[in-house]
């Protein structure tokens, strides 16, 4: 476990990490990418990390990727590419630096390493997991073949490297349902989230879709009654919701995708009043660029996104820590399942 006092006395032997306002009027252009969400005092507090990091990131050849779901001071402030997951994995081929810095889960970094084996892929906290990745082992994937002889295994990238190594092909959220339309087979085992599973099967009604009963803690959460009576509440409310809610939760929303997806729904239809049913962050990184929306509603945190902060960030790039390895034999197996996913998707315009 990271033990904070370590990273604070580490950090303050080689920065001075104390609140700035020179440094804030200095990285203003940043700020105002979130002014509408951080306050001018928080913004004193991050700018000396944020300048920190950017300066360090440049002596190390390094690249940060960061997840839609990161808190705005990393998402506006220190990430050179952010996207979703699927986006992320992409992005993590194309990049020339040889240092990738995941802001993110661990998953996330792992399939960066899959793809990338001669890269340094480091996570700033190795704790940030996945309700999702800790679902299935590969175990539970031969459980599954056995139950189910012959039929493909389409598993979400919300796994470890063993279980994607175990699995035919991967998939994210905005690609499951053509990834799994594009089997050769009619009956599909997706794991290892049953939400998103039964929200495919809706969509790809000619298979037989059978599911793992893993579920994301943040997206299980919701309720079609919570969105039946925030619109009555609130009528002309935008409600869209990710796919890894249950399915009568998506049925209740305008609309569903990855997070990807969400942005871009939102930043072409421009609902005057719009309710994201997915992680709070997602809000906060797009409401400055979109000041005509109004974000409205209750949101769920996800507690392993939120262990990446800026403060870990610097502290894993002024020590480059730590590099996430895979072992190679399950690399191997499992990027033959990430690049199906990532051929396919291309070959399909995704
Ligand atoms: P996306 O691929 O839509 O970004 O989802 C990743 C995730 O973990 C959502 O909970
Ligand atoms: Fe995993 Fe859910 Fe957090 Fe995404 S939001 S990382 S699926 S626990």
């Amino acid at each position: 476990m990271l033990d904070l006092v370590t990273v604070r006395a580490g950090l303050a032997e080689h920065y001075d990490l104390a609140p700035s306002l020179d440094l804030a009027e200095a990285t203003k252009d940043i700020y105002a990418r979130m002014d509408r969400v951080v306050t001018p005092a928080d913004w004193a507090i991050y700018a000396p990390y944020v300048v920190a990091i950017n300066t360090l990131k440049k002596k190390r050849g390094a690249v940060i990727l960061a997840h839609n779901y990161m808190t705005p001071d990393i998402y506006h402030g220190v990430a050179d590419f952010v996207g979703d997951s699927l986006q992320l994995a992409i992005k993590a081929v194309e990049v020339e630096e040889d240092v990738i810095v995941q802001c993110g889960v661990h998953f996330m970094a792992e399939t960066s390493k899959i793809l990338n084996p001669a890269k340094t892929v480091l996570m700033p906290d190795m704790e940030a997991g996945c309700s999702l990745a800790d679902s299935i082992t590969a175990a539970g994937i031969e459980q599954m073949r056995a139950k189910y002889p012959g039929a493909p295994v389409v598993t979400y990238v919300n796994t470890t490297a063993e279980v994607k190594a175990a699995s035919d092909i991967c998939c994210t959220s905005s690609n499951a349902a053509q990834i799994v339309a594009a089997q050769d087979s009619d009956t599909v085992i997706m794991t290892p989230d049953k939400y998103l599973a039964q929200n495919v099967a809706q969509q790809v009604p000619g298979k037989r879709i059978v599911w793992w009963d893993g579920a994301c803690i943040v997206h299980e959460r919701y309720t079609a009654q919570d969105l039946i009576e925030f619109r009555e509440w609130n009528p002309g409310t935008r409600i869209i919701a990710h796919p890894e809610c249950p399915p009568d939760v998506v049925a209740e929303a305008d609309f569903s995708g990855s997070t990807s997806g969400i942005i871009s729904y939102v930043e072409r239809e421009k609902p005057q009043k719009a309710m994201l049913v997915t992680e709070c962050s997602m809000a906060s990184n797009i409401s400055d660029a979109l000041p005509e929306v109004d974000f409205v509603g209750p949101c769920n945190m996800c507690p392993f996104m939120k262990k990446i902060t800026l403060e870990k960030v610097l502290y894993s790039l002024h020590t480059m820590t730590t590099p996430v390895e895979v072992d190679k034999a399950v690399a191997e197996k499992a990027k033959l399942a990430v690049q199906r996913m990532i051929d396919l998707s291309k070959q399909l315009g995704i």
